[in-house]
């Protein structure tokens, strides 16, 4: 590689110093036990920082210095192994050293004429997560940024083909899901204009054929476009009955979704594997690596069994796209909403590549392993009690007593203390206590240090 001329911002500044300064930054974040630091209020900052951008610029080293004092500490590391909210992000550390490298690569990934190499590398991790789903080897699919663009991409995919499929007169315009999936497949459904119609959950929160057929039944199926179900729900990590629920899909001709953004990492745990038992006749599926796979933000892995029905759904037409749009190659960008794309596939790929599928189900079972001590700590303890049984690692569990100021006082002063990320949940109207272990380096005594400050 030549090196190319020196340009900075200012022009008496060297670009090697300023290098210095990122790479030091980078790797000593990368060595480090991360902080877990705290929150800060936005007059704290403005009081701290004032404006920062300003017209002759303050340079490099000044910038990495106000990013390295103030904002770094402010921002929450969501790699602790004691961040255990909503779903946390443990990246490996060949994922995030590769972040690096995308983000100084300069590579457009929308496109096979413009990224074909990068292209060429995310359609590989795609693949190995359709064989852990069992997909088809037509089916193909794009990272996009989250769970949330994911749902909805696979949901405007599944639209159209139901329209296309359906008589002049008749525009299916509902999806079914129960409860526990996901605020992004309401969210999904209200940019959709789409109505969302609540499935009723068996006793064990799941999703099952039989509660879809009655309200597919009571409200006419060929109203319906698409039925969502979620492998591992973000609350408990419930997986829903995906065998019968497929056969249902089928039955109607429905389209068959299966949100994983959290729990589609599982398939590659021997030990959690029959849990997903009818998943490989999904019509499209997600799973977020930034989650439970151990990549950095955002990454979301979305999977089409026909990829050419979600190309009929998005792909965007003008012009000045002719030159891709009419090309046969493969163009990510035609398979979810949006446009420009950053290659976010690839710290996931390099990882794999690095490290190997096997150390990929070893991490995952190693966190399924610490969630099935933190439930059986529990059990054992008189004042805690499990809301229910643990399908994957979220542990849910309430402390007998407390109100809901109890648990938000002792979720505060976890983290003023910097102990631990750990906030309430609601189920129900009731509030709760909540571990989502993603983290490969959580242990056991980070789940018992938590757990004695319940007393
Ligand atoms: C099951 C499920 N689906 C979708 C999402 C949304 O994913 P994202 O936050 O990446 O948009 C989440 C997030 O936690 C989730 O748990």
């Amino acid at each position: 590689m030549s090196a190319r001329p020196n340009f900075t911002l200012r022009p008496h500044e060297e670009l090697a110093d300023l290098l210095q300064v990122i790479t030091d930054y980078a790797e000593e974040r990368i060595r480090m036990e991360p902080p877990l630091d705290r929150t800060r209020t936005r007059a704290d900052l403005d009081a701290a920082l004032g404006s920062t951008i300003t017209a002759s610029g303050v340079g490099g080293a000044e910038a990495m210095r106000i990013f390295t004092d103030e904002l770094a500490p402010a921002c929450l590391s969501t790699d602790h192994p004691r961040f255990l909210s909503f779903i946390p992000c443990a990246p490996s550390d060949a994922s995030v050293m590769f972040d690096l490298v995308v983000g100084a690569s300069s590579v457009y990934a929308g496109s096979w004429l413009e990224g074909a190499g990068a292209v060429w590398a995310e359609n590989q991790a795609l693949r190995w997560i359709a064989d852990l789903v069992g997909m088809p080897d037509e089916a193909g699919g794009v990272f996009v940024p989250g769970g949330t663009i994911g749902n909805l991409s696979a949901l405007v995919a599944a639209r159209s083909a139901a329209r296309d499929g359906a008589p002049v007169a008749v525009r299916p315009w509902r999806v079914a899901a129960t409860e526990g999936a996901h605020s992004s497949i309401a969210s999904a459904c209200e940019v959709m204009d789409a109505e969302l119609v609540g499935v009723a959950a068996d006793d064990a929160g799941r999703l099952t054929g039989e509660a879809l057929r009655a309200a597919l039944e009571a409200h006419g199926p060929e109203t319906f476009f698409a039925v969502v179900a979620t492998a591992g729900t973000t609350n408990f990590g419930i997986v829903d009955d995906l065998a019968s629920v497929a056969r249902v899909c089928r039955e109607n001709g429905l389209w068959f979704h299966v949100d994983g953004a959290y729990g589609g990492a599982g398939l590659v745990a021997p030990s959690v594997r029959a849990l997903y038992d009818g998943i490989e006749h999904c019509d499209s599926f997600i799973v977020d690596p930034h989650k439970w796979l151990f990549a950095p933000f955002d990454c979301c892995a979305l999977l089409y069994r026909q990829p050419a029905l979600a190309r009929a759904a998005h792909t965007q037409r003008a012009g000045y796209l002719d030159v891709l749009t009419e090309a046969t190659d493969w163009n990510p960008t035609d398979y979810s909403v949006g446009l420009t794309r950053r290659a976010r596939g690839l710290p996931f790929w390099f990882s794999l590549v690095v490290n190997g599928t096997d150390a990929y189900a070893a991490a995952v079972e190693h966190t399924l392993e610490v969630a099935r001590f933190a439930a059986a700590e529990i059990a054992r303890r008189d004042h805690l009690e499990l809301v229910r049984e643990r399908d994957l690692s979220v542990v849910v569990f309430r402390r007998l007593g407390w109100t809901p100021a109890d648990y938000q006082a002792w979720s505060d002063r976890l983290l003023a203390d910097e102990v631990a990320f750990v906030v309430p949940t609601t189920h129900r109207g009731e509030t709760l206590a909540r571990f989502a272990i993603v983290n490969p380096l959580t242990t056991e005594d980070d789940i018992r240090l938590i757990l004695d400050t319940t007393m």
